[in-house]
């Protein structure tokens, strides 16, 4: 049995370590996978005012600033009980959808793509060629023209030429399992650098109701602060023209290169190559039309999608088994425990603890969520608006559903749930003008804080980019006493109990086969198809943490 160490696994929000066992045939026969960094966020809420949960919490992550802004202000609500006017739901759901296309564009092209696509290969591609073949994915691709792509090839030879290929210097290029031609590499490379411009654009929609982003300002207890941008139209225009932008470079670009990979990749997908055990978790949300909501939510157990179960937020636990907290008292006391008596790195996992995230648990079974939850779980509970857009996605990749849950197939899963969100947004923006037409233009509740309840309990769950957030929040003296927060990663990048029981990476590893143990791209692949955000996932630091700079010297 061999061991590869791989770490750090992701390109931005790092610090995920991949520990697997390979077999004489190169064959991952089982896998821990470890958040490597602690964050103190937690400990920064006790004893604050309530009303400043969010602006705290939105530091959790640089990426979901967002996502936790407004979950933290959420649970605080829900601790009071107070209802929102409706326009504040819209435009806190607006910045959310912004922030889903964001997240998800750069995720594709920024985070994984390179996993897929060799930018030397590019280098050779035949430019007439390149746009013939962008033709099999779209009728009108984007920017698809010979001399696009000539100018792509001449940018690319200028990094390679100054032997500077920045942020594309660590790649396994000339790996044998990157499987498309130089003329799908180029198509794919032209998107990537179309969509730096395209994370810029669509950034702004968040910011022109949240003031700023990341970080956005706007979101207080009890509504949203951006009174005059809802209803001043001018503002509301430039919102919807980056969404329009936004949705021709999603259904020209980024959709035909999930089908080009798809298409490609069929062998890997058909063999079931990142599979985890099929239990999924979707809280849904975001109102659609009466009852129905844009994400249904559900559980499921085994890929056993006839018997969804109803989703029940009592059936939520969080362990701390193997993961670098004490035992006994579960106060989130740090117990690390990686290092040998002479200070190396322990590499043996086996009974051990070996991260900072703990392990949440439905049920007492680990689940995945995301992307592949909710577009499964939507699919099967017949969401109409999500319904064609799986439907279209299969039909010209020639899958089928269970196909998706794979890591090709969860970054299908993610690029059709981008497109239908683009269409959800349009939605959202006509019922905001008809509220505001009709003269509701309340967008804040009063409230007495100092007549409010002083012990209260709240909690908020969200679907976000990534899948499932719950934010936790208990109030004392008008004070907040405990925060919790489960993030999306924390529940797929989970570490196993004392049960045994591998969350969704260490699932999706064991069985992989790797060409190359010098270069694992494969597993490198299996896990971004995730969009690992560890910032998000790990929890609580102590000041009692002293080992954590030692550490982190260790790791580097
Ligand atoms: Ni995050």
């Amino acid at each position: 049995m061999k061991k590869i160490v791989i770490d750090p696994i992701t390109r931005i929000e790092g610090h995920l370590r991949a520990e697997v066992e390979v077999d004489e045939n190169g064959v991952v026969q089982d896998a821990f996978v470890s958040g490597q960094l602690f964050r103190g966020i937690e400990i920064i809420l006790k004893d604050r005012d309530p009303r400043d949960a969010g602006l705290l919490a939105g530091r959790i992550c640089g990426v979901c600033t967002n996502s936790h802004f407004r979950a933290a202000i959420s649970s605080v609500e829900d601790a009071y009980s107070l209802e929102l006017p409706k326009n504040a739901e819209i435009i806190r759901d607006l910045m959310a959808m912004a922030l889903f296309i964001q997240d998800h564009v750069v995720h594709f092209y920024h985070l994984h793509s390179l996993d897929f696509v060799d930018i030397t290969s590019a280098l050779s591609a035949d430019t007439k060629l390149t746009s013939k073949e962008a033709h099999k994915y779209h009728k009108k691709p984007f920017r698809n023209s010979h001399s696009h792509y000539e100018a792509t090839i001449e940018k690319l030879s200028k990094y390679v030429k100054a032997g500077k290929l920045g942020p594309f210097s660590n790649g396994y290029w000339g790996h044998k399992d990157y499987k498309l031609t130089p003329e799908q590499n180029l198509i794919m490379i032209s998107h990537y650098l179309e969509a730096l411009k395209f994370q810029t654009n669509i950034s702004k929609a968040v910011a022109i109701f949240g003031g700023k982003t990341p970080h956005p300002q706007s979101i207080v207890v009890g509504g949203v602060s951006s009174v005059a941008d809802m209803l001043n139209p001018q503002r509301l225009n430039d919102y919807l023209f980056i969404i329009k932008e936004a949705k021709d470079f999603i259904e020209r670009a980024y959709l035909p290169d999930a089908k080009l990979l798809a298409l490609a990749y069929r062998d890997e997908i058909k063999a079931g190559v990142g599979r985890a055990n099929g239990n999924f978790l979707s809280v849904g949300g975001y109102e659609f039309e009466g009852e129905r909501k844009l994400f249904c939510s559900g559980v499921v157990y085994n890929h056993d999608f006839e018997n969804i179960q109803e989703f029940d937020e009592s059936k939520i636990t969080e362990e701390i088994d193997r993961a670098w907290y004490e035992n006994e008292a579960k106060d989130n006391e740090v117990c690390y425990t990686d290092l040998n008596e002479d200070g190396s790195l322990k590499t043996a996992k086996n009974d051990d603890k070996y991260s900072w995230i703990k392990a949440p648990r439905y049920d007492g079974k680990t689940m995945e969520t995301g992307p592949l939850a909710r577009v499964l779980i939507s699919y099967k509970k017949d969401n109409t608006l999500i319904k064609s857009f799986v439907d279209e996605f299969l039909k010209d990749t020639d899958l089928e559903l269970m196909d998706l849950s794979t890591s090709v197939g969860r970054n299908a899963a993610r690029a059709i749930e981008t497109s239908y969100i683009c269409e959800y947004i349009f939605k959202l923006v006509s019922r905001l003008i008809q509220n505001i037409k009709y003269y509701d233009t309340d967008t804040w509740v009063k409230f007495d804080f100092d007549s409010l309840d002083k012990e209260a309990k709240g909690r908020a769950f969200f679907e976000v980019p990534r899948g499932t957030l719950s934010h936790f929040v208990n109030i004392k003296d008008a004070r907040i006493e405990n925060f919790s927060v489960i993030a999306p990663t924390t529940w797929n990048a989970t570490p196993k109990n004392f049960d045994g029981l591998r969350g969704a990476y260490e699932e999706a590893l064991v069985g992989l086969k790797i060409q190359d143990t010098a270069k694992p791209l494969e597993v490198l692949r299996v896990l971004h198809s995730f969009d690992p955000c560890l910032a998000c996932a790990v929890h609580i630091i102590d000041t009692k943490g002293k080992e954590l700079s030692h550490y982190k010297i260790r790791i580097i």
